[in-house]
């Protein structure tokens, strides 16, 4: 096989049968699946996050950068020069990412209401402004991680959080939620339905503040906020690749819900500061095979939703992409490509064994990369050679969806 990986069709036949239609989609006949490749997309350019997040950040009670796993292994197995694991398994003392997001996005929402939103404000001084009146209570929808790290933000400056979830998910997601003390309020509809429900329930109480993690026509502020929350992890990196080395990535791998941390992964790397071709690594979307809004809407070439149904990968289980994120994704990603349940559980014990820490969301970049290296044209399509450097997000532990639950 050259220099193209050995494993990773589940089925099929080897190579998969491809046609490659004008406007760079990539069809994969063998397995019935597709994939998306933009290939003009490392020349766009797009606002990167303000500096001063990662300062507010390290002002915060519990901060500490997540670790930077290297596979020497997988680098081999891959065929490419390197690859590297970031672990968002404890954020805070949480598990999974969201908390750098939300944080960011409810301390400027409450220094809008002070009468000096610009001030330098911490996390600590909106507590003592804001908390024990017992006036606001912060709102959200959430598949777990996001609902989550809204109640540990509210708790930590005493406020309330009524937290809205799809019944389905995992028990111990709704055990983390409840732990924070928010009120848990289980909805029996899927995470697209969850989000509206919450919406009027914010609307109606004079006291509820929305924190969502996905925009939509008329609620983009706190969302972007979200997104520029979200920077901190690749400001990280980049302190953690140069460690190590190295200028930045050449393949970064995201995995994708309603596309506001890959949002975020392309305001890093496609971020008008970063002028020079070599820091503009490929950026990689994983979707699960049952809720692609993403790879739907790229290939649709425009906002798509689809309908969703179960899978394990339950952050990523969404119908529709966040409107704010559209425009940055349509214009600045190179790839995308689905995954199904079982490659995303063999990613989870894959990493297990490897001793990294990564839940079905976050093992759910490796299950797409293996799936988009099984088909050279995406492997060519992302400029991938022996001896790229390969980032893959893992965005949270295995406590936060165990997938026994
Ligand atoms: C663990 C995890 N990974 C990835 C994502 C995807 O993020 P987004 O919905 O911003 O695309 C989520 C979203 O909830 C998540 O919880």
């Amino acid at each position: 096989m050259g220099d193209h990986p050995q494993i990773f069709l589940t089925g099929g036949r080897w190579p998969p049968k491809r046609h490659v239609s004008h406007n760079g989609q990539v069809t994969d006949y063998s397995s019935g699946r597709t994939g998306y490749i933009n290939s003009a997309a490392r020349g766009a350019t797009t606002t990167p996050a303000p500096a001063d997040v990662l300062r507010f950040h390290r002002r915060m009670p519990g901060y500490a950068p997540t670790r930077l796993h290297e596979s020497a292994e997988l680098a081999g197995t891959l065929g490419v020069g390197r690859v590297f694991i970031k672990e968002e398994a404890v954020r805070f003392g949480l598990p999974a990412f969201k908390m750098v997001g939300a944080s960011w996005a409810i301390h400027r929402a409450l220094a809008e209401r002070t009468e000096d939103p610009d001030f330098d404000w911490t996390f600590d001084d909106l507590a003592e402004r804001f908390g024990g009146t017992g006036g606001m209570t912060l709102v959200c929808a959430t598949d777990g991680n996001h609902g989550r790290a809204v109640a540990h933000g509210a708790r930590m400056l005493g406020l309330g959080a009524r937290v809205f979830v799809p019944a389905q998910i995992g028990r111990r997601a709704k055990e983390g939620i409840r732990s924070e003390n928010a009120d848990l309020v289980e909805v029996d509809a899927p995470y697209d339905d969850v989000v509206m429900e919450a919406t009027a329930a914010a609307d109606a109480d004079p006291a509820a503040m929305m924190v969502q993690d996905t925009a939509w026509e008329g609620y983009e502020q706190i969302p972007a906020w979200i997104v520029e929350g979200y920077s901190t992890i690749f400001r990280e990196l980049d302190a953690q690749l140069a460690d190590a080395g190295l200028e930045g990535p050449d393949v970064m791998v995201t995995p994708c819900g309603v596309g506001s941390l890959i949002q975020a992964t392309a305001a890093h790397y496609r971020g008008s500061d970063r002028s020079a071709d070599s820091l503009k690594p490929s950026l990689l979307s994983v979707e699960p095979d049952g809720a692609p809004c993403l790879l739907e809407s790229l290939k649709a070439g425009r906002p798509v939703a689809v309908a969703t149904g179960h899978t394990r990968m339950a952050g990523l289980n969404c119908g529709n992409v966040s409107t704010i994120a559209w425009p940055i994704l349509r214009d600045g990603i190179d790839a995308a490509v689905t995954i199904t349940d079982d490659e995303d559980l063999a990613a989870v014990k894959e990493l297990e064994r490897l001793q990294i820490d990564a839940g079905p969301c976050g093992a759910a970049s490796l299950a797409g990369l293996q799936r988009a290296f099984a088909d050279p044209a995406m492997r060519e399509g992302m400029a991938v050679t022996g001896q790229s450097v390969v980032v893959l997000l893992s965005t949270e532990s295995r406590e936060a969806n165990p997938v026994e639950d």
